[in-house]
């Protein structure tokens, strides 16, 4: 082995596992256990874990669900959606991990290419405005997805951070193409719009439905 490789090597391997250490320590930091699963601690995950998450679950009307956007906090998802048909999509190869097993690696804004029309009864679109859908071309393709790959009277819940750094655009009120879904009175917040107190990032859930033709 050449000298200059024989120094390279363990550092490059010093450097990687250092880097997996911190990781590893970040995500401490930023979670809390539920048994032997890791979960994102913070207040908006909270409502997404403990009530809108749990009121699909409880309904048999809502059986095929799709969760846009995968990390190690979604990981034990898949727990939560066992006795449902439970689908994720994530732009990241290397995320399928993280995902259901029935996972599309794929940007979600060429879902149509995998599924065809009407097929969900739920999406779920949080936290991807503004983290990788950031353009108003890419917020109005997004949209268009949902609203085919939903089934009349489907629901959309659409969760993102209503601040200047995550708001590519003012998407209520701009996009013509979330202009075609219903607002949908969620129950268990009594509301269809409902914004997370004390979230630094104004994290809000809308919540649409598909509407039914007559
Ligand atoms: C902030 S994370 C949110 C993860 C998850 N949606 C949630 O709320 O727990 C954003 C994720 O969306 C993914 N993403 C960004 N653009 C995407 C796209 N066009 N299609 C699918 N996934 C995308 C990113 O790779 C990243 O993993």
């Amino acid at each position: 082995m050449a000298q200059t490789e024989a120094i390279w090597k363990p550092t490059v391997f010093a450097r990687k596992l250092t880097g997996r250490i911190r990781y590893f320590f970040y995500q401490l930091s930023v979670a809390r256990f539920r048994g032997f699963d890791l979960y994102l601690n913070s207040p908006d995950r909270l409502v997404l874990e403990d009530v809108i998450i749990p009121y699909f679950v409880s309904r048999s009307e809502y059986h095929k669900i799709l969760f846009i956007g995968c990390d190690w906090y979604t990981k034990p998802y898949r727990k939560l959606f066992k006795n449902k048909e439970y689908w994720t999509i994530e732009i990241e190869e290397w995320k399928k991990r993280y995902g259901s097993q029935r996972h599309i690696v794929d940007s979600f804004l060429n879902l149509s290419r995998h599924i065809e029309s009407g097929y969900f009864d739920v999406l779920i679109y949080n936290g991807v405005f503004g983290h990788g859908i950031n353009t108003k071309e890419d917020t109005e393709e997004s949209f268009h997805q949902c609203f085919n790959a939903l089934r009349q009277g489907g629901i959309l819940v659409f969760g993102w951070n209503n601040v200047p750094q995550y708001r590519p655009i003012s998407v209520t009120t701009e996009c013509d193409n979330l202009k075609k879904f219903e607002d949908y009175f969620f129950e268990p917040l009594s509301t269809a719009e409902y914004l997370v107190p004390n979230t630094e990032y104004k994290h809000t859930f809308h919540f649409y439905q598909k509407p039914v033709a007559n």
